[in-house]
């Protein structure tokens, strides 16, 4: 059987995702928008009974990095996209990271590894409003975390919705893809930098939403990450 490297990430209360094969991790996604929110020790304390060892927030609220202090649970905070325009400045980049990242960090503080800037900026419902102000945003945020002196333990990045990625319906592999024609210029940047400062590419895939909500053509094989799919062969890999 061959063996399968895999972090799963899955949103909390709405299931597993089945992974086969050995796993380095398994994390949730903990959004706080909700009509009965639990409260924050008990959420931390339900992922500590779980295992779960990871966990990707959309926001830096500060009581849900209060209940993270000290557990040891590696953090990825965010920086909503309406934040996204104010971080062109980097004074104020500095200003965010220092409250709102580092301040956090310690011995019995919260261990935080990732700074999401934005969340899927660059889906086409928002009419390109923050096509222009992802980058700065990120270059300043890095630059503000390698100033103080965390940039090699914490990095970061943009979590991209999945269609900045475009391969023509003439050539539908893997090979054949680049990111989409409007916003091209914006990825090489962000990927360039990003590169540059050894933080990952993050891209959200959910091939279920893809296949319910889009036109149709999206093929029912691949949506559930099943076993039986039929198998792509691109320039010999398959
Ligand atoms: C923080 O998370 C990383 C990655 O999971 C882990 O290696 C490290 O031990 C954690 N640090 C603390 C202080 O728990
Ligand atoms: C940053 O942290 C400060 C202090 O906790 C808080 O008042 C502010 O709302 C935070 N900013 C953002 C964008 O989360
Ligand atoms: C994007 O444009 C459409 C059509 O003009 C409009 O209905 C929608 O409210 C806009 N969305 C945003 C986030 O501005
Ligand atoms: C983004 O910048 C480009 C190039 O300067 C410009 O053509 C475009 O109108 C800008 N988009 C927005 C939404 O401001």
């Amino acid at each position: 059987m061959s063996r399968v490297r895999c972090t799963v990430a899955y949103v909390l209360f709405l299931g597993i995702l089945g992974c086969v094969g050995v796993i380095n991790g398994l994390g949730v996604n903990w959004g706080i928008i909700a009509s009965h929110p639990l409260p924050p020790e008990i959420v931390v304390q339900l992922m500590k009974d779980s295992g779960i060892d990871k966990v990707k927030l959309f926001d830096t609220d500060k009581t849900v990095l209060n209940a993270l202090a000290g557990s040891g649970i590696e953090v990825m905070v965010a920086l909503p996209n309406v934040y996204l325009a104010n971080m062109a400045s980097p004074d104020k980049a500095k200003a965010w990271v220092k409250q709102n990242v580092t301040s956090y960090l310690g011995p019995k503080g919260v261990n935080i590894t990732y700074v999401a800037i934005g969340n899927e900026p660059f889906l086409q419902g928002y009419n390109g409003s923050f096509v222009n102000v992802t980058f700065p945003a990120l270059k300043n945020v890095q630059n503000a975390l390698n100033d103080a002196g965390v940039g090699s333990k914490i990095k970061a990045t943009v979590p991209c919705n999945a269609d900045v990625y475009y391969s023509p319906w003439s050539n539908p592999v893997p090979s054949g893809g680049i990111f989409r024609p409007d916003i091209v210029s914006e990825m090489k940047k962000i990927v360039d930098f990003q590169d540059k400062n050894g933080a990952p590419f993050i891209v959200n895939i959910y091939p279920f939403i893809s296949l319910y909500l889009g036109d149709g053509a999206f093929p029912t094989d691949y949506a559930f990450f099943d076993e039986i799919s039929n198998p792509v062969t691109d320039n010999g890999r398959t």
